[in-house]
């Protein structure tokens, strides 16, 4: 029996993460987040709060649970946020990250730990794991120094890097790009869609096994984990409405320059994702795919 904590359980990759190591024997899961555990299902798991910024909790859950493997999804994943915060956003993305892999390396567990693809700076997609990042963002440059920070300090470490993530998740405490586009359109509102990023959208389903066996077989190294189609954000959401049915001229055509975000983002991005393939046995779905998967689960809920 192996045991598999998790960081941030209530997040779009954790839930995703719970309710996959729930369907597993020989695996007893713990589930941890902020507060109340908000997924829907609640057996099969144990849920404890923890707020990894505390290292007195970490370090107490982590030797009451001794895990043989922690895969950290907890982050301050807001972008802008973490431009206009920076203090907050290093305290998240790297500090904590530096408690969690002295925490691991005392009772040896792997930890598998997320990164992005915005490490880069966008102007040499798709990107492989030996190439060399150039942040241009604040979050980008905390989710860099949270990787070094397990390079060089964890005993027994996988990086998965990713790239946009889309699902739906339990308590509509999260969006992503699928479901904004989804609900924004549903609701006839007008929305801007950015025409020069190239993006490689990835299921969270496909993301969260890719987890799942880097922690399992304990993985070693950076590993770039995302879907294979990579496109522009409007390309995107214009599939995303005709998938839907729903009015496409409600869609907006803009550039970066005109939409003006707080934090830069890397022009175009993607990822080989050999790497994956063979050591990790990913293989994710391709968009459509998961949209029908999406349209099953918004079916589910009486969303749709
Ligand atoms: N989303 C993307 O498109 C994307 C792209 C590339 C890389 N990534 C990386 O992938 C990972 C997972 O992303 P995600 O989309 O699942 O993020 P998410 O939905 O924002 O989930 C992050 C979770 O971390 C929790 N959290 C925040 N502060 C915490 C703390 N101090 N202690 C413990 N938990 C805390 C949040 O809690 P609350 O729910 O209570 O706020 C949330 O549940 C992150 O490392 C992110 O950087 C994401």
């Amino acid at each position: 029996m192996k045991t598999i904590l998790v960081t941030g359980s209530n997040g779009l990759l954790g839930q995703k993460i719970i309710y996959a190591l729930r369907e597993m024997r020989n695996v007893r899961c713990i589930a941890t987040g902020i507060g109340i555990n908000r997924l829907r299902a609640q057996d099969g798991y144990e849920y404890v709060t923890l707020d990894i910024t505390n290292p007195e909790d970490v370090k107490q859950v982590m030797q009451l649970y001794r895990p043989d493997v922690v895969i950290n999804t907890a982050a301050m994943t807001n972008v802008d946020a973490c431009e206009q915060r920076r203090d907050e956003a290093e305290a998240l993305n790297v500090t904590s990250v530096k408690q969690l892999v002295a925490s691991c390396n005392a009772c040896s567990a792997h930890l598998v730990h997320l990164s992005t693809d915005f490490v880069f700076d966008g102007s040499a997609g798709p990107y492989v794991e030996t190439d060399t990042p150039n942040p241009l963002s604040h979050y980008a440059f905390t989710k860099w120094q949270g990787e070094k920070a397990v390079m060089d300090g964890a005993t027994s470490w996988s990086i998965l890097r990713t790239i946009i993530i889309y699902g739906v998740v339990d308590d509509n405490s999260r969006s992503n790009v699928v479901l904004w586009t989804f609900n924004s359109l549903r609701q006839g509102k007008v929305i801007n869609a950015i025409n020069d990023q190239f993006r490689s959208p990835t299921l969270a389903e496909d993301l969260a096994d890719a987890c799942i066996q880097a922690g399992l077989r304990k993985a070693h190294g950076i590993y770039h984990v995302s879907g294979r189609e990579t496109m522009c954000i409007l390309d995107l959401v214009n599939i995303v409405a005709s998938f839907f049915n729903l009015d496409g001229s409600l869609v907006r055509s803009i550039s970066s320059e005109e939409l003006n975000q707080p934090a830069k983002r890397p022009p175009v991005t993607g990822f080989i994702i050999s790497k994956a393939e063979q050591d990790l046995g990913f293989k994710p779905r391709t968009f459509l795919e998961g949209l029908e998967l999406i349209k099953k689960q918004l079916l589910m809920v009486g969303a749709l």
